[in-house]
Formats: structure tokens, C-alpha cells, sequence
């Protein structure tokens, strides 16, 4: 199993596979996609042994992330690379959901066990001015396919006071008859968003406790799941997540690495660099990886500085997924 010297253990891997995503979601690309990095992108005989390494050492869940991963064309066979790896039990993916409504039965038929969707508006043209297209209907048809199909189904919302901070009544509607989690993002400042953070950084903790005092109750979560603090309530088929990254003890139950769409390790979302991988990808020699990978982990730091202003080398999310 892969820990750390602070105790943790990472069972859990985000795989990049693409920066280039098609939005422009103002807290994180707000002038679109701009190809000022090699494009050359892990090949699918790469993220196999890249996953197999993993999985040997005990990874049991990899999320596929961007960019926006959708736009690979080979991503149900990247999604098959993953749910067939012996040892992975969860394939999950985050996606901004364009081709979501097109593409759903491809990627179930692959394996994808569960998606998370960024929806930051229930209002259509909210959405449309967050992130640049007037996809909100097509989505939301989308996630009830999904549901359909028995995809576990969250939806990420970034907070933000110019945009949606008097959205919550909506999203409560909407839970109150969907069976989705509702994962409420506290924005996270990054080397590109710095007046937008100042200007729109709203705290979760106001919002946790209206939860409680309307009566959601928390879920005691297992060690494991994560760093999302979930509610619940007897009325609602939907539960809410709050994700609150500036709060006490965030890293402190930490359990994911996350690899680059060209072959980086990073071991925080806000590394100062990832550190380069790729070669024994490209030897395919598995036992090297996991020696690496190995070495590597050493170096993981008790916490992301993030408090302190500190963004690390993270110019944007769309460079790791979030
Ligand atoms: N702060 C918080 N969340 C962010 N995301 C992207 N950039 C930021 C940020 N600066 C979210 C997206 C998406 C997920 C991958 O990360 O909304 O849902
Ligand atoms: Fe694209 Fe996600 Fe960034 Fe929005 S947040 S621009 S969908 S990578």
C-alpha cells in the first residue's frame, strides 16, 4: 500500500487525461483553453501500465479527470483500461458534461461506475455567463440518463458571491426530488484567479450551519471517503457535500495522488511542479513504477499552504482537474 510519512494512505488516483477543455468557466479558464503546453498527452498503452502499477500497489478507485476528458475520443477504451486493471473496484469521472447526454452509454458500457458534473447555475443563463455555453438543458437530461442507467451521480457547485451565492434555495428545490449529492465547492484561490478569488470567495461555513439548523443531519463518513463533509435529509432524495478546503484538518485525510494528462506525478493539487513519470510509462516496466512511485511519495507534505496564500505551481484547475 502507498502512505506517506504522516500516516496516509493513497488508494485513491485522479488520472488527467486532457488540459484542453471547451469551456470557460470564469474561476478557472475565463479566456478559454489557450494551447501554450505540449499536447502530447499519455497514450492509451501508457495510462495501462500506469494503472496496473497502481493497482498493484493498492489503488483501488481512479477518477479520470481534465481538462474536460470527454473531448479524447479514445476515452471508452481509457475507461475499459481502468475498470478491467485487476484491484480496481471504482471508476469514476468529473466532466463538465457537454457531451454527457450523447456519450453516457459509451462510457457505462465501459465500466464508468460514477460522474461528477460541475453545474454552478440552475439558472440557464447563469450558467451560460459561469461558463460560456448555454448547455444547462442538455446536462441536466443528461444526469437523469445517467441516473437512469444507475450511474452514481454528484454535482459540483463552486461557490461564488457575485454569481450563484443566492442559489441555494434553488439547488434545495431541485434535491428534493433528485438522487444526486450536491457538492458545494468553497473556490479555491489559484496563480491565475487571484482578484476573482478575492472578489468571490464565499466560506462553507454559514452554509453548514443552515444545513443543521433545517434539519440535515451529517453523515458520519468512512475514514476514507475523502475530504467532504456530507449531509442528509429524511424529505430530500439528493444529499449535500460541503467542501471546504480553507477549514482545519483538510489534508489531514488526504488519500489521493494525482497524475498530469502528460505523465506527471503531483502529490497536492498545489505542488509546486509534478514530478515527471513518463519515462517508465514508456518502458512499460511495471516494477520501476512502483519503486518510483515509491521514492516519490516520500516527498508529500503535511498540508497545501493554501491558507497562506501559497498556490504552488496550480495556474488554473483545468491543468489537473480540480
Ligand atoms: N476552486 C474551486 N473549484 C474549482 N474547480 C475548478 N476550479 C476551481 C477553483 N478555483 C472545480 C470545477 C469542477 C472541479 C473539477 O473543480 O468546478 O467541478
Ligand atoms: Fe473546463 Fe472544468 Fe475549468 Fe470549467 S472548471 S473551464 S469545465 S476545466
Amino acid at each position: 500500500m502507498l502512505e506517506d510519512k504522516f500516516g496516509r494512505r493513497f488508494h485513491y488516483l485522479r488520472l488527467s487525461i486532457t488540459d484542453v477543455c471547451n469551456f470557460k468557466c470564469n474561476y478557472c479558464l475565463p479566456d478559454g483553453y489557450a494551447c501554450d503546453t505540449e499536447r502530447n498527452f499519455l497514450a492509451l498503452p501508457e495510462i495501462e501500465t500506469l494503472v496496473n502499477g497502481f493497482a498493484e500497489l493498492g489503488t483501488s478507485k481512479i477518477r479520470i479527470t481534465g481538462g474536460e476528458p470527454s473531448l479524447r475520443k479514445d476515452l471508452p477504451e481509457i475507461i475499459k483500461a481502468c475498470s478491467t486493471a485487476t484491484g480496481i473496484q471504482h471508476v469514476a469521472m468529473t466532466s463538465n458534461g457537454y457531451k454527457l447526454e450523447s456519450d453516457i452509454h459509451k462510457w457505462v458500457d465501459a465500466g464508468l461506475n460514477s460522474l461528477n458534473i460541475s453545474i454552478d447555475s440552475l439558472d440557464p443563463r447563469m450558467f451560460s455567463a459561469i461558463t460560456g455555453h448555454d448547455k444547462l438543458e442538455t446536462i441536466l437530461c443528461g444526469i437523469d440518463k445517467a441516473i437512469a442507467l444507475g450511474v452514481k451521480v454528484k454535482i459540483n457547485a463552486v461557490l461564488m458571491k457575485q454569481y450563484n451565492e443566492q442559489e441555494l434555495q434553488n439547488f434545495l428545490a431541485w434535491l428534493k426530488i433528485t438522487p444526486v449529492t450536491l457538492r458545494l465547492i468553497e473556490l479555491m484561490q489559484t496563480g491565475d484567479n487571484k482578484t476573482f478569488f478575492e472578489e468571490n470567495h464565499v466560506s462553507g461555513t454559514p452554509i453548514r450551519q443552515q444545513l443543521i439548523d433545517n434539519g440535515w443531519g451529517q453523515l458520519i463518513r468512512d475514514k476514507a471517503a475523502g475530504p467532504a463533509q456530507e449531509f442528509f435529509h429524511a424529505d430530500y432524495k439528493g444529499k449535500i457535500g460541503l467542501i471546504m478546503p480553507y477549514g482545519k484538518d483538510f489534508c489531514a485525510t488526504c488519500n489521493r495522488l494525482r497524475i498530469s494528462a502528460t505523465g506527471k506525478l503531483h502529490l497536492c493539487l498545489f505542488a509546486d511542479q509534478g514530478l515527471d513519470i513518463r519515462p517508465t510509462l514508456q518502458s512499460a516496466d511495471s516494477n520501476e513504477l512502483q519503486t518510483t512511485l515509491k521514492t516519490l511519495l516520500g516527498d508529500k507534505e503535511a498540508t497545501h499552504w493554501l491558507q497562506d496564500g501559497f498556490t504552488g505551481g496550480t495556474k488554473h484547475l483545468a491543468m489537473l482537474g480540480g
